[in-house]
């Protein structure tokens, strides 16, 4: 029977280093509060899925593993937006491999923008917004997930992704979600994507 947990991901940053486009109080409660909660919520439905086997009783499995799929899908989008982010100006640029397949695939760099932060401006509700590698075509593909876990594609690799729930800018920005993406592009890790690009690419 599987033992291994789930865990909070370090910062590859400290809280404050992000500042001033990222509080360090916002920081602090998105990372140890909310991203905590789905770290700690997806370990308990383990353990009781665990427990149930053991135990030989049924669960019901369409609520248990329907609340599964949400926190492992927060916590695994929150540990991808983590590492995607580096103190401004310390993200390198974006350019090689990367740089010419969105050429190819959005006409411009500009135009990629444009769409990426429509795409997260007009989530509905809570959710996100990434940049995807297709594995069968290998076309970049902009994926604008609701919650954590729905419209998302099986087998896309993530390049990079923006938390647009409102706790990701509440204490910052209040309800401007279009402020916090402005800043929030400013944040990129270039060169954090450019490697999983390649990495997709394989
Ligand atoms: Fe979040």
């Amino acid at each position: 029977m599987g033992t291994a947990r789930y865990s909070l991901p370090a910062l590859p940053y400290g809280y404050a280093d992000l500042e001033p486009l990222m509080s360090e109080l916002q920081l602090t409660i998105h990372h140890q509060k909310h991203h905590q909660a789905y770290v700690d919520a997806a370990n308990g439905l383990l353990d009781k899925l665990a427990q149930a086997r053991a135990d030989g009783v049924d669960l019901d499995l369409k609520s248990t593993l329907k609340s599964l799929s949400w926190n492992v899908a927060g916590h695994v989008l929150h540990s991808l937006f983590w590492e995607g982010m580096a103190p401004a100006g310390r993200g390198g640029q974006l350019e090689g491999p990367l740089a010419e397949a969105l050429l190819q695939e959005f006409g411009s760099i500009e135009r990629f923008r444009r769409e990426f932060t429509q795409t997260a401006a007009s989530v509905e509700g809570s959710g996100w917004t990434a940049l995807t590698r297709c594995s069968q075509t290998g076309r970049l593909l902009i994926m604008q997930v609701e919650k954590h876990n729905v419209n998302l594609y099986p087998t896309f690799d993530i390049l990079m992704v923006v938390d647009v729930f409102e706790h990701a800018y509440y204490v910052d920005y209040r309800n401007d979600r279009g402020k916090f993406l402005e800043a929030w592009w400013e944040l990129v890790n270039w060169e954090v994507v450019g490697r999983r690009f390649a990495a997709s690419r394989g």
